[in-house]
């Protein structure tokens, strides 16, 4: 049957608001509350033996592999390398057999990473994707399918299917940390608990609606918006930036925060608001660093933090939204529901068609 709106103005912002929901479905999958340990499907293969693992997918699903490579390389240390996969074969990369392809896709269409998977499979390595529509052609072609447990999404810019994606993810750096022996008992009870707490904390993000449509005001009037985050923050400004593009047609572009004093920061001035995602981490006092360094310049910065970061940030900002503080490993995956919240508030003052934004398709099954 068809699907309802159930009173939201659009599918996105239905679906924007099934972030928790979608969270807590995926990791009942994934997780054994009682032990506080992570399930995954039985493999046909043994996850202590890979090698190597090689990340490939396409628009916000290639995000989400972004994080992942930092997750997969930083806790449970296996080496990862990825890849957009229009560009995959064509780098042709060497793989030691019994490495791990991890392909990630909602609609497990989408013909550039079909592409890469059966590349990938002449090269007898293992083919683990991560799906959203578990009836999919690369769900018939993968070893084994880790399903993101997000129900149908309408939208044609992908909102839930990406938590999803990443709460998948997450689950299986830490079902890889513990096989390579990187993460004992306490520890993954320790990452298990960040995880449950999310749904939780994501629900949170909503009371900061008004905020973050006070932020929109500011985007709408620009022709240019740089996006700015380090380290596993990086993938979300990128995220942010490819929403903002595909649904309101302002051109907006993401640059690793220390990378912006070798190119970007001549571009700034009052007319490009700087919108970047801070929480309180380790990388917290550098990027703010930059952040002056960008405010000097007469940028205008719009800021993504948290409860921990607010005093810090309000001191500087224009425009921020403070989310709750959250555990570093899962804070990426929260980050992300205001930065997506954003391009669709900035859309909707536009008066674009937010649900079938021109130029795009759900799913593009040409290469
Ligand atoms: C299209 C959509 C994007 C999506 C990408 C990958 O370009 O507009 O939102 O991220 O396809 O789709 P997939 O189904 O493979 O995740």
């Amino acid at each position: 049957g068809s699907i309802g709106k159930d009173g939201y103005r659009h599918y996105m912002e239905k679906e924007l608001h099934e972030h928790p929901l979608v969270i807590g479905q995926t990791l009942q999958r994934m997780v054994d509350p009682a032990s506080r340990r992570v399930l995954l499907p039985e493999l046909p293969f043994d996850l202590a033996k890979v090698p190597r693992a090689v990340i490939t997918a396409c628009g916000s699903a290639f995000f989400a592999g972004m994080i992942g490579r930092y997750w997969l390389e930083e806790i449970a240390r296996l080496p990862v390398d990825i890849d957009v996969a229009s560009e995959m074969r064509y780098r042709n990369p060497p793989l030691t057999e019994g490495s791990l392809g991890l392909l990630i896709s909602q609609s497990g269409e989408t013909a550039d990473t079909l592409a890469a998977l059966r590349s990938l499979r002449e090269k007898a390595i293992h083919i683990v994707s991560v799906l959203n529509v578990e009836h999919s052609t690369m769900a018939r072609e993968s070893d084994v399918v880790l399903g993101t447990v997000a129900g149908p999404e309408i939208s044609v810019a992908s909102t839930k299917a990406f938590t999803a994606q990443l709460t998948v993810l997450a689950c299986l750096t830490i079902a890889t940390a513990r096989a390579r022996g990187k993460l004992d008992t306490l520890a993954e009870e320790h990452l298990v608990s960040a995880l449950l707490d999310l749904p939780s904390r994501a629900a949170e993000v909503f009371n900061q609606t008004d905020a973050i449509r006070a932020m929109a005001q500011l985007v709408v009037e620009a022709r240019d918006v740089l996006y700015l985050g380090r380290g596993s923050m990086f993938p979300v400004a990128m995220e942010g930036a490819l929403k903002l593009k595909e649904i309101s047609y302002i051109h907006a572009e993401a640059y690793a925060a220390g990378e912006m004093k070798h190119g970007p920061i001549s571009l700034i001035d009052r007319t490009v608001p700087i919108v970047a995602t801070v929480p309180s981490n380790a990388l917290f006092e550098k990027t703010l660093s930059n952040l002056q360094e960008a405010k000097a310049r007469g940028g205008r910065l719009l800021v993504f933090t948290d409860t921990k970061g607010a005093e810090r940030v309000s001191a500087i900002a224009e425009q921020m939204v403070v989310l709750p503080h959250v555990h570093d490993f899962v804070a990426p995956i929260l980050q992300t529901i205001p930065v997506q919240m954003l391009a669709y508030e900035v859309a909707v003052l536009k008066g674009t068609d937010v649900d079938q934004p021109r130029n795009l398709a759900k799913s593009v099954t040409v290469e």
